[in-house]
């Protein structure tokens, strides 16, 4: 089975950008962390990041014909998709909304999610780890549906 794991704006950045927030890890760390957790687990990965909206939505739309389940994080868009919320709506595959730090825990404009209302799960606050463990979840959550 293949997860999608779809990255939003500025995310390209990771490793650079605030640091003191989202950790030294890059993105390309990241995929080969989660390439690596995902053999283990008998999954296949489809990593991938854009900084457009409409692109985030393309994709969101394939996973719904190509993966078994789909584990995103919108960045910014998380807080303004109503686009995103729509197309995840849409989806039938087991969905994870992630985001590297605590939402909750920042500025307010980052405590309101458009996705969370339509996904199955959301994992928030464990930086680049939280990567593994949303596919340690994912695995579990296409297993429930089998
Ligand atoms: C983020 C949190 C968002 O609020 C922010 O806009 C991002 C990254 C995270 O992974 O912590 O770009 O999704």
């Amino acid at each position: 089975a293949t997860v999608y794991i779809l990255n939003g704006p500025n995310l390209n950045l990771l490793g650079t950008r605030e640091p003191e927030i989202y950790g030294a890890t890059t993105l390309a760390e990241i995929e080969a962390a989660a390439k690596d957790r995902a053999e283990k687990l008998n999954l296949a990965i489809e990593f991938r990041q854009t900084n457009h909206e409409g692109v985030l939505i393309d994709w969101t739309q394939e996973s719904g014909a190509k993966a078994a389940g789909l584990i995103l994080n919108p960045g910014a868009y998380t807080h303004t998709s109503i686009a995103l919320h729509d197309a995840l709506k849409a989806l039938a595959i087991p969905k994870i909304e992630l985001h590297l730090s605590n939402i909750h825990a920042r500025e307010p404009f980052r405590r309101t999610s458009f996705a969370s209302p339509a996904v199955d799960g959301i994992l928030c606050g464990f930086g680049a780890m939280g990567y593994v463990l949303a596919l340690d979840a994912m695995r579990r959550l296409i297993d429930k549906r089998a």
